[in-house]
């Protein structure tokens, strides 16, 4: 049987390295203790010199083994998840090996040298070696340094399954067949067992052969299965028994193919609506364990209503991945690049990439797509001839494509995948597929938006709406393709990047979300698009002052709702039909402008005659949408009221300033109605804001601390009376923690964009935590943790 050992606890580590640090004996009592994900330099939020982390430095680990460990008998295996960029790994005085690449697991058999007592030395190079991908030119992100996936200790028997994948052709047929590969470590003639069991742990089938070889291919069909899909995401394992030995895998029965007309999964069409995501956090970079990447995954699935995240630029963590297949996201993945094509060992390091990205997630249903070309790279036939023959080799059942920026650029992959930023706000929101890929290549956006119109949370509400606004128009556009299979949005969350990116202060500012997963106005354009919870989010605080001459323009709701009911002072001035009043009219669900404040009120308020009233209503509104530079027949209609109506010049003064101006002394109450099915599931008020309130409220307030730390997001926004966020309350705030939780980052911050959040970690004990958070100006709040030990 296998025995895994968590070495995530209690690492010794220094900023500096020499080779003295290699020795078993070398005294390390000075360094400091870390755990495992670790980042080599904590960073501050923004305005930093990216050069801080670009460092060599050392890590070693002491651990016993236990006496019934098995020493003689068994095969030990070191593995690394990720260290950040190039590691050189010694094992109780001796050399093991190196690795070249931040994102890609590395294992050593340290069987010859494993001891009672032992100790891991490990040269970690932070800095950007141009022989390592992305390196070698600027990139636009950080890849930080670290220790920041897992380490284990495997306990394996002398012959071992190195490896099990499993592809699960023609499924929709009633028996579902499953092409099986297996790999030992040597070469057995051995039974092998085979064991299929669903999400519940009941065995669904069972087969027994006889196994010739180091490497066998077998089929088996099984009945009685549910297929994988993004709505009923159905797992099984597969456990392989062989020997002492026993693998198991998790696995999916789905088939996925991008064709000329779109994605099929299962043979289903299914538009793809997706964000790319960096794995990157405030301070401590890529360093997150498993809660925080799962986190990620269920912020694009559930809160932003993705169907599909790419893992840009590089493979994410097996946890993000897992959970992908858990709640049914698909994956497009891609190898680590950025721009740059290097040549030499850096092509030999490309490859060994893929290769490793390839054998670590092939068993994903998720992962629907591998990337093998330099993200936004030149052509170059030869090299990618071998990245492809690479992908195929390593698994058959997936397409390729590889991301680009080049219109027309030589395909040598499955799916033409382009990043399109055309849309800059004018009327062209995509390219047409025919211009970037011809007719024949089944086709995918991959970017748009991002640097094309970069948005902070504390914009203007003309900025963040706009961005949004963009969205909801590639978004549009995509939807209303027969060709594009769908659009991906660049990026889910901003993130840190290098000097030559970003707004100056080594943020990109590109997310639907901030930093810190706190959505933006544009998040609403995705989340609206599912139907797992009520979505309303207007564009507008209704507050003039924001507009350049306090023309307001049009007010857009993003919404899931079938029908809107809008108040001015408690007072029903319109209804908007979602459905019949789509601004974009691909989308399942459109944004809508609730456009009529007035209803009534010129008859029954002003007592206007109802044809002058009409006709003026119609201006007020136009002006309202235009300000003052209106299409023509709107000031005609204008002058016809007032004509018709006989006002005199104040009276008319007092109208405009009344309904179109907006200012005065009346205290103006807006109040959004959602319904949905005839029931009201969402209301908006918005009013001047009289009083602020602090929310804090945590992702999960249960933490488990097992194989390594858990963490979780404690989510604060500063809000009026009404709930509403204030986007630019900037009140500090300080933490304090009681109980066995740690803050990760400043303890002591101002908000940003009327928001913030801050991730809590365990710190080795169980039990009740408190964690208080306080501002001096809009008041405290008070989460509550429970801790468990494994
Ligand atoms: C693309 C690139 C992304 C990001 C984005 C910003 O060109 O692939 O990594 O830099 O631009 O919009």
């Amino acid at each position: 049987m296998r025995e895994k050992l968590p070495l995530n606890f209690g690492w010794k580590f220094s900023e500096s390295f020499t080779e003295d640090v290699f020795k078993k004996s070398f005294d390390d009592s000075s360094f400091t203790t870390v755990d495992i994900p670790h980042t080599n330099k904590e960073l501050p939020y923004n305005y930093f010199d990216e050069k801080s982390y670009q460092f060599v430095c050392s890590y070693r680990k002491h651990f016993r083994l236990s006496d019934r460990a098995g020493r003689g008998e068994k095969r030990f295996l070191l593995h690394f998840e990720g260290a950040a960029n190039y590691a050189v790994v010694w094992f109780n005085g001796s050399y093991l090996g190196e690795h070249k690449g931040g994102y890609t697991p590395f294992t050593f058999d340290v069987t010859d040298l494993i001891a009672r007592d032992n100790v891991i030395s490990v040269k970690l190079d932070c800095t950007e070696r141009s022989e390592i991908p992305p390196f070698g030119n600027v990139v636009d992100y950080l890849c930080y340094g670290g220790i920041y996936r897992e380490v284990w200790l495997e306990t394996v028997e002398p012959v071992y399954i190195k490896d099990v994948f499993v592809r699960t052709p023609d499924v929709l047929n009633l028996k579902k067949r499953m092409k099986i590969d297996l790999e030992f470590s040597e070469k057995v003639s051995a039974d092998v067992r085979l064991a299929l069991k669903d999400a519940s742990g009941k065995t669904v089938a069972e087969k027994g052969f006889r196994a010739d070889g180091r490497k066998i291919a077998i089929g088996w069909s099984v009945s009685g299965v549910k297929l994988w899909d993004i709505e009923d995401p159905n797992l099984y394992t597969l456990t392989v028994t062989c020997g002492g030995d026993e693998k198991t895998v998790r696995f999916g029965f789905r088939s996925c193919e991008f064709r000329r007309d779109g994605f099929y999964l299962n043979n289903r069409k299914i538009k793809i609506m997706g964000l790319n995501r960096h794995q990157s956090y405030p301070y401590v970079g890529y360093a997150m364990p498993a809660s925080a990447q799962k986190a990620d995954a269920e912020l694009l699935k559930y809160r932003l209503g993705c169907n599909l995240v790419r893992t840009s630029h590089y493979p994410d963590s097996v946890h993000f991945l897992d959970r992908c297949d858990e709640i049914g996201l698909l994956v497009f993945t891609e190898m680590p690049s950025w721009q740059y094509l290097g040549e030499g060992e850096w092509r030999e390091n490309c490859l060994d990439n893929i290769r490793a990205m390839i054998t670590r997630d092939r068993n994903h249903p998720s992962v629907i797509l591998w990337g093998v070309r330099v993200n936004e790279g030149q052509d170059c036939d030869e090299f990618y001839t071998q990245t492809n023959a690479l992908a195929r080799s390593l698994d058959d059942s997936r397409q390729t494509g590889g991301v680009r920026n080049i219109p027309r650029s030589h395909l040598l992959e499955d799916v033409y995948t382009y990043n399109d930023f055309s849309h800059s706000g004018g009327k062209i929101a995509l390219l047409p597929s025919a211009i970037v890929c011809g007719t024949k290549a089944p086709y995918l956006v991959t970017e748009n938006n991002g640097h094309m119109y970069p948005t902070k949370s504390f914009d203007t509400e003309k900025v963040r709406l706009e961005h949004a606004l963009r969205h909801a128009r590639v978004q549009n556009a995509s939807h209303g393709s027969k060709r594009i299979s769908g659009a991906i949005g660049w990026c889910m969350a901003d993130y840190n990047t290098h000097k030559d990116f970003g707004s100056g202060d080594k943020i990109c500012y590109h997310g639907v979300t901030d930093m810190f997963r706190v959505p933006k106005l544009a998040a609403a354009v995705f989340s609206s698009q599912q139907e797992r919870t009520p979505v309303l989010e207007t564009s507008s605080s209704m507050d003039i002052g924001d507009h350049p001459g306090g023309i307001t323009g049009l007010t857009y709701i993003f919404t899931n709702c079938d029908e809107i009911k809008v108040y001015k002072n408690d007072e029903l001035k319109s209804v908007i039909r979602c459905g019949e009043n789509k601004r974009f009219k691909n989308l399942r669900h459109s944004p809508v402008c609730p456009l009529d404040y007035i209803g009534e009120a010129l008859v029954k308020e002003e007592g206007m005659d109802p044809v002058a009233a009409k006709y003026l209503k119609k201006a007020l509104l136009a002006a309202s949408e235009y300000g003052f530079v209106m299409p023509p027949q709107h000031y005609l209609e204008a002058v016809f009221a007032f004509l018709k109506a006989g006002l005199s010049f104040s009276d008319m003064y007092n109208i405009v300033v009344k309904y179109f101006a907006g200012w005065g002394s009346e205290q103006i109450a807006y109040k959004f109605e959602g319904y949905k099915n005839g029931e009201l599931v969402k209301t908006v008020v918005r009013t001047a804001v009289t009083s602020t309130h602090l929310l804090a409220a945590a992702d999960k307030n249960e933490l488990c601390e097992d194989e390594t730390y858990d963490v979780t997001r404690i989510e604060l926004l500063a809000v009026d009376q009404n709930g509403n966020r204030l986007p630019y309350a900037n009140d500090t705030v300080r933490i304090s923690v009681d109980g066995p939780v740690s803050v990760i980052g400043p303890s002591e911050f101002s908000l940003i964009g009327g928001d913030r959040a801050f991730w809590v970690r365990t710190s080795g004990r169980s039990g009740k935590a408190t964690v208080r958070i306080v501002s001096d100006t809009i008041g405290e709040q008070v989460i509550e943790l429970n801790v468990t030990k494994v």
